[in-house]
């Protein structure tokens, strides 16, 4: 059974966007580690399953780990996507699921790592930004990338209207790379992922255009 397991801890956009995927699996699990995450509610709306591990229930982040991995073994998962999640994992943990761990982050990584990617890349002056969907290793978003999506920043750009582009981008390149992995369709060469069946697109981004 194709079993897919979405953690989340707010919002839950891009697990909406995986819901609504129509992905290749059979199951589909939703956990969060915050009760009050309103995705459980549109999960539910969707009709799966959902389980609440709060993470101040339990004393350290070992232990909490290991409650989250015995009830995602309960689900035995070909894959478990991080969709928001906004918990370190614990390196028992992420290697356990080591090349079935995938996040994705709202940023270009390498660049901007960590938590306020968009305000950071504004404050920094970039032309270019973007987003990453990338297997999860036990260094902080640094795992081997299967997809990127790029955007332009704009001049009127606030950390909130760049958000919300980078976001919708998020969407679009998450199912895609979850549809990837079910397919079995990557596969790692010297730590980079190599993804069968695909064509890239040979197109330059410039921002600002240029001009004669
Ligand atoms: C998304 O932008 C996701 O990339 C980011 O949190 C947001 C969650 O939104 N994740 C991280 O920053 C993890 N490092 P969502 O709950 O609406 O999907």
């Amino acid at each position: 059974m194709r079993s897919l397991v979405i953690l989340i801890s707010g919002r839950g956009s891009n697990m909406q966007a995986l819901l609504e995927a129509n992905l290749p699996v059979d199951k589909i699990t939703v956990i969060s580690n915050n009760p009050e995450a309103s995705g459980l509610g549109i999960a539910r709306q969707h009709g799966i399953d959902t389980i609440v591990i709060d993470h101040r229930s339990y004393p350290d982040r070992e232990t909490f780990d290991a409650a989250l991995a015995e009830r995602i073994d309960a689900c035995q998962p070909k894959l478990i996507a991080l969709a928001g999640f906004m918990r370190i994992l614990s390196e028992n943990f992420v290697l356990r699921y080591e090349g079935r761990l995938m996040n994705v982050h709202p940023s270009l990584l390498p660049a901007f790592t960590g938590l306020n990617t968009h305000a950071r890349a504004l404050q920094e002056g970039i032309k270019i930004h973007g987003c990453t969907v990338h297997f999860v290793t036990p260094k902080l978003d640094h795992g081997p990338i299967v997809i990127q999506a790029a955007i332009p920043i704009l001049p009127d750009d606030t950390k909130k209207t760049l958000a919300a582009r980078v976001l919708q981008q998020e969407h679009h390149i998450y199912p895609q790379a979850i549809r990837w992995f079910m397919q079995h369709q990557l596969s790692l060469s010297n730590n980079c992922v190599v993804i069968r069946g695909t064509s890239i697109n040979d197109v330059v981004l410039h921002s600002p255009g240029l001009q004669e």
